[in-house]
């Protein structure tokens, strides 16, 4: 494995990371579904843990704290070797104060998340989205508070557009308030938003990023190429493949191409191609299995050429 600094940060996190977003049971009231059994995430855990992924996502919402429970019993007795992020900001409850990035909501959700993944202290607390009803500087207030009490060490935001980001930026300089240190943004093959705005921001800023479903949900896999898998996430949402499969069959053929010529998976291929754009620190990997984990690991310790880069890049242009 590969480790880098988070942005300008001295944490050091594995090239490929590991969400936990489909551990446990499913919660339709917490967003998407889990779908891996207890018993099975801890062993892709300890498989991660095994090839050297020393960085681990989670949120407070996912399915419904499951996810974070099981990650603290994954981790029982070896705490330290593991960097662990999560996030605050989801609809936890009904009330007005279960939700968002107010100091209440917080300060509470703190302790119910570290209570979860047993542990004193969250390596990466993140503000999963914006909370347009609270001020950015009680956010950042509240946070720096949690840095100073050790509870949290490091924090960054997901899903900020980049005048949020640059804002909160400005307030924790202004203020000398403890400053977010990474962002964590949907980026792959087939989803290149970041790189108008966010992108260029986190390169001036050394904002380290750590991308969400950097497999575009699975199909920079190849595994759709024949029809769509029972089981797999694009047969429980068919939208996925009208979005990021569809558009992109030309692209979809050069990787694979690729992929052939180097002895490598298209998996593989695509997250080596993303891992290597500027900013990025890390790639969050989702894994339904460990045969899952084991073939994306392998997408560090090499890279791809120059031509082979540009050719993706081409290739997985749409115009206009
Ligand atoms: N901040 C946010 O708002 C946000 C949003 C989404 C995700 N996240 C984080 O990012 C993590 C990863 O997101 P993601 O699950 O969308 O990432 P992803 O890596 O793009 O997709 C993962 C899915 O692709 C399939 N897959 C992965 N490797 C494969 C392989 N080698 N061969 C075949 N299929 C493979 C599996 O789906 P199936 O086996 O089910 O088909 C797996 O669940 C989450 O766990 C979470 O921590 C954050």
């Amino acid at each position: 494995m590969e480790y880098v600094r988070l942005g300008d940060s001295g944490l050091k996190v594995s090239r490929i990371s590991l969400g936990c977003w489909i551990f446990g049971s499913a919660n339709p009231q917490y967003g998407k579904p889990g779908k891996v059994s207890p018993e099975d995430s801890i062993r892709i855990i300890d498989r991660a843990l095994g090839l050297g992924i020393n960085f681990i996502d989670n949120a407070n919402r996912y399915t419904g704290g499951e996810a974070e429970e099981i990650l603290g019993r994954a981790i029982k007795g070896r705490r330290s070797e593991v960097v662990v992020a999560t996030k605050v900001r989801g609809r936890m409850g009904p009330g007005p104060n279960d939700e968002g990035l107010s100091r209440a909501h917080i300060m509470r959700e703190v302790e119910n998340s570290l209570r979860r993944l047993g542990t004193d202290y969250i390596d990466l607390y993140q503000a999963h989205s914006v909370d347009w009803d609270t001020p950015l500087e009680e956010t950042l207030r509240a946070f720096d508070d949690l840095v100073t009490q050790g509870k949290v060490r490091y924090i960054g935001c997901s899903n900020f557009p980049a005048w949020v980001l640059t804002k909160s930026l400005w307030i924790s300089d202004v203020n000398k308030l403890a400053k977010f240190v990474s962002l964590q943004p949907i980026y792959s093959l087939v989803s290149r938003e970041v790189e108008k705005e966010l992108q260029p921001l986190c390169v001036d800023q050394g904002i380290g990023m750590i991308l969400y479903s950097p497999l575009g949900g699975g199909v920079l896999t190849g595994k759709y190429e024949s029809g769509t898998p029972q089981g797999s996430r694009g047969a429980d949402e068919p939208d996925l493949l009208e979005r990021r499969l569809h558009p992109f069959e030309r692209g979809l053929g050069v990787l694979k191409e690729i992929a052939n010529n180097l002895g490598k998976t298209p998996a593989q291929v695509a997250l080596n191609w993303v891992i290597h754009r500027p900013a990025v620190s890390s790639a969050i990997i989702g894994a339904s299995r460990v045969e899952q984990l084991e073939e994306n690991a392998g997408a560090v310790g090499w890279r791809l050429s120059p031509d082979d880069e540009k050719r993706l890049d081409d290739a997985f242009r749409i115009p206009g």
